[in-house]
């Protein structure tokens, strides 16, 4: 019988119980903080936020699986043995809704939504006219599992498309590539509409500041769906406000909930979600995590297992 360990602080988490019971018969779903003893045996921890020194309390676990595709939330904790196996979400479910957040934030910043829905609250008749998509460059940072639900969304639209990874991608048609930091600037210098989609690691930290944010052509907007960490924020204002960049759409925050007296709130070249870009979903990712465990069990190596040197 697989025992689950399941955490997270969160209204409406019932819905994960009968997700893993179907995906899992006969499974032992144990939810905070009714996780029972570590002498219990064998266990996974699914979770989202740890409380703290909780997992390294339980030594029965085998594994973490992590609710989402960041890890970031579950490596904030250094109690956590350097040997335990984390493994990152990478379901069906969490592509398709990052997919369909992309696709209509693209569409909103080439189609000048934010400066229509401003326009309406001053009741004002303000006509802009797009550009064509294929005259439009979206520019994607990070080409992983959810950089690619992304462009192959977008790719139909037309869009003059981009991405930047780590490590070389293999030439592919409607996409252009560039890699590392060599090609960074030249990356920002093609790109319109940047799709922040990388993990929160030391090297992406404050990769988006003035400077680099400067490099990107007049008018430009950023999209940011990945970890807070990426953009300094008062750079984004400054270049908001001088009319450089002309927009905004941040779904995640260094510190999360925004604190409600922030002033970006009123910004209104920015448009601000609650970190709900993608929200991991229950059946899709049971299944997920199920067919992971069985891997385990028969020996093999599972998906998606962080490389703590990589940081994702
Ligand atoms: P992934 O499959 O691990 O892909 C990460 C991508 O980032 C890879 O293409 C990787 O390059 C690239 N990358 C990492 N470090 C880099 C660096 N220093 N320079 C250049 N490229 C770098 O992850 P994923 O599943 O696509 O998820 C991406 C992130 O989205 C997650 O880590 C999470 O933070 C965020 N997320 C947010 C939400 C939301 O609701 N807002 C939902 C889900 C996920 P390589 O291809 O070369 O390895
Ligand atoms: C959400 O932010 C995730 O990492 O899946």
């Amino acid at each position: 019988m697989t025992r689950i360990l399941f955490y997270l602080d969160e209204p409406g988490k019932d819905v994960w119980r009968p997700a893993f019971e179907a995906a899992m018969p006969g499974v032992d779903f144990r939810d905070y903080p009714d996780w029972g003893s570590p002498d219990d045996g064998p266990a996974y921890a699914f979770a989202w936020e740890p409380e703290l020194g909780l997992i390294a309390k339980y030594s029965n676990i085998v594994a973490v699986f992590s609710l989402g595709a960041g890890v970031d939330h579950i490596t904030r904790d250094t109690s956590i043995p350097t040997d335990l196996p984390i493994i990152r979400m990478s379901d069906d479910g969490l592509k398709e809704g990052m997919a369909e957040f992309v696709l209509m934030t693209v569409l909103m910043h080439h189609r000048y939504m934010p400066r229509m829905m401003t326009a309406q609250r001053n009741h004002k008749w303000q006509r802009l006219f797009p550009k064509r998509a294929e005259n439009v460059r979206v520019g994607i940072l990070g080409y992983g599992a959810l950089g690619i639900a992304c462009a192959d969304a977008l790719k139909p639209l037309g869009y003059g498309l981009a991405a930047w990874s780590r490590t070389a991608k293999p030439a592919e048609s409607g996409i252009e590539h560039f890699t590392g930091p060599e090609q960074f600037n030249d990356f920002l210098a093609r790109t319109d509409i940047l799709v922040g989609l990388l993990p929160s690691t030391p090297e992406t930290t404050g990769l988006l500041n003035k400077d680099t944010m400067g490099l990107m052509p007049k008018h430009a907007s950023i999209i940011n769906v990945g970890r807070g960490t990426l953009v300094n924020l008062d750079d984004l204002v400054t270049l908001l406000d001088s009319g450089h960049l002309a927009g905004a759409t941040l779904d995640v925050f260094t510190e999360e909930p925004l604190n409600d007296s922030d002033p970006l709130w009123d910004h209104e070249k920015i448009n601000i979600t609650p970190h709900i870009a993608s929200i991991t979903r229950p059946e899709t990712a049971a299944e997920y995590v199920a067919n992971n465990i069985k891997k385990i069990e028969t020996g093999q190596q599972p998906d998606n297992v962080l490389d703590r040197m990589r940081g994702y």
